[in-house]
């Protein structure tokens, strides 16, 4: 294919360079993004009248025509083409002759790839906010089902108090509810227009660049051109905004694989989304929770990888930067193949109360419960502390559990303590108790699931 830049070379260059410097095998799903950029400038330099209005309607006629093509498969990229611009340039010009190359002025490929990434990212970005918000409104679900479904809540992970499963599904819809806008931060600041840039400097052809980012929808154009090229930090933003709820996904996955094991046996996920083993007939592995946990790492490698392309840069256009895209588009698939696949597991998994409800009955995790009654009848706290503990050593001693043990028993350990402890150290009053803002009542779990229900349809 004849390179578009041959002019200080004859253009002629080694095939394995030519295949080694090409991006169109990954820069071609860009195509809509770079014919709106191109149709949006030939506009704005027909408006300033750098090109005859006929010239742009022109292009506009051709490049609509490509983008129909493209659209229903009879284009397709052509791999020798060294990028989506070089491709969409030159097909333009073979559809409508001399004034497709006219397309180019008073601009470069170096604003050309930035903007068009930005508008690629800001549209996808969109396509993420909506699955972050299907894997919300899953887990909403569940918690309403079991706002009052007890278990034991852990720290350090050994049983710490009991807790009801709204309460823990909750604290994963606020982790997703913050994931979500850090991605409309990212694309906020993203939405900033470098076309006009040009290959660095501006240009000396009378433009608009507000114009041709007003066009494209954009809240402004970048103020500086040097920065317009060169900076990547709206990708980088976006990508730490992924890693960030990747790290959530992960937890959320690496407590579906605990709490399905027979270990625990809390949950059972649905056969959609398990398989089996291919010698041990009894299996049934949480695959899908797996792939969610290792693809964690890969898109982390996507941040730090790009982290480190662009960090001995100097201004501005460098072709390392090329390198932006493979790592953001590879973290924008990754991140969007497992939305869907833990929404899924979310809502299709059962809940066995009833083996939460036993964990939750051994461990002694009403122990602070009965501290908080003992200083009810007047102990302080660190007395009320001390004899709890004595009474679940010694329930412990008896195979007893604080529910179980005898008033004689308890009377031993302070004689304070009377028939009302039963009521008191009962798990679901336990929780029922837990009133406090935000605290794991299922009161409270009710509150949170009306609250961010209100935010999301305000
Ligand atoms: N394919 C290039 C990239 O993705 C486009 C910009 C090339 N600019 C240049 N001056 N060689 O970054």
């Amino acid at each position: 294919m004849e390179k578009l830049w041959a002019g200080r070379t004859d253009g002629t260059t080694n095939p394995a360079a030519d295949a080694f410097n090409s991006s169109i095998g990954f820069d071609s799903r860009m195509f809509r993004q770079d014919i709106a950029g191109s149709i949006a400038h030939a506009a704005m330099l027909a408006a300033t009248g750098v090109i005859g209005k006929d010239e742009a309607e022109t292009l506009t006629e051709g490049l609509t025509g490509i983008l129909a093509d493209m659209e229903s498969g009879q284009l397709l990229p052509d791999p020798a083409a060294e990028d989506i611009h070089m491709f969409i340039e030159a097909e333009l010009t073979k559809r409508v002759g001399q004034v497709g190359k006219k397309l180019h002025t008073a601009r470069s490929r170096n604003d050309q790839v930035a903007l068009d990434l930005r508008l690629y990212l800001r549209d996808e970005v969109k396509t993420v906010k909506s699955a972050v918000t299907a894997l919300i409104g899953a887990l909403l679900t569940q918690a309403e089902a079991h706002a009052d479904t007890i278990l034991p809540g852990y720290t350090h992970l050994q049983r710490a108090q009991p807790v009801t499963f709204g309460h823990h599904l909750m604290a994963y819809v606020m982790m997703l509810l913050r994931d979500g806008g850090r991605l409309d931060d990212a694309a906020k600041r993203m939405n900033v227009a470098p076309i006009g840039s040009c290959a660095l400097a501006g240009t000396t052809y009378p433009t608009d660049r507000q114009a041709e980012a007003a066009a494209l929808g954009f809240d402004g154009a970048c103020e500086n051109s040097m920065d317009g090229v060169s900076d990547r930090d709206f990708a980088l933003e976006l990508l730490s905004a992924f890693s960030v709820m990747m790290m959530h996904l992960s937890r959320l996955a690496e407590e579906l694989l605990l709490f399905s094991s027979w270990e625990y046996g809390f949950i059972e996920l649905s056969d959609a989304y398990t398989t089996g083993s291919s010698i041990m007939p009894q299996k049934k592995n949480a695959d899908m929770a797996e792939l969610i946990r290792g693809k964690t790492g890969r898109v982390y490698g996507d941040l730090l990888g790009l982290l480190t392309t662009m960090k001995g840069l100097p201004l501005a256009y460098n072709k390392d930067m090329q390198e932006d895209k493979e790592a953001v588009f590879d973290a924008l698939d990754t991140v969007m193949a497992c939305l869907p696949v833990m929404t899924g597991m979310i809502a299709t998994m059962t809940v066995n109360k009833d083996a939460m409800r036993a964990a939750a009955g051994r461990g002694f995790i009403n122990a602070t419960d009965l501290a908080d009654y003992l200083v009810g009848k007047g102990l302080p706290f660190r007395d009320a502390y001390r004899a709890a503990g004595q009474a679940v050593a010694l329930a412990a001693a008896k195979g007893a559990t604080l529910e179980t043990l005898s008033p004689d028993d308890y009377k031993t350990v302070c004689d304070r303590i009377g028939q009302d402890v039963y009521a008191a150290v009962g798990l679901d009053a336990c929780v029922a108790r837990r009133q406090s803002f935000g605290g794991t009542s299922p009161a409270s779990v009710r509150a949170q699931i009306a609250a961010v229900k209100k935010q999301l349809n305000p």
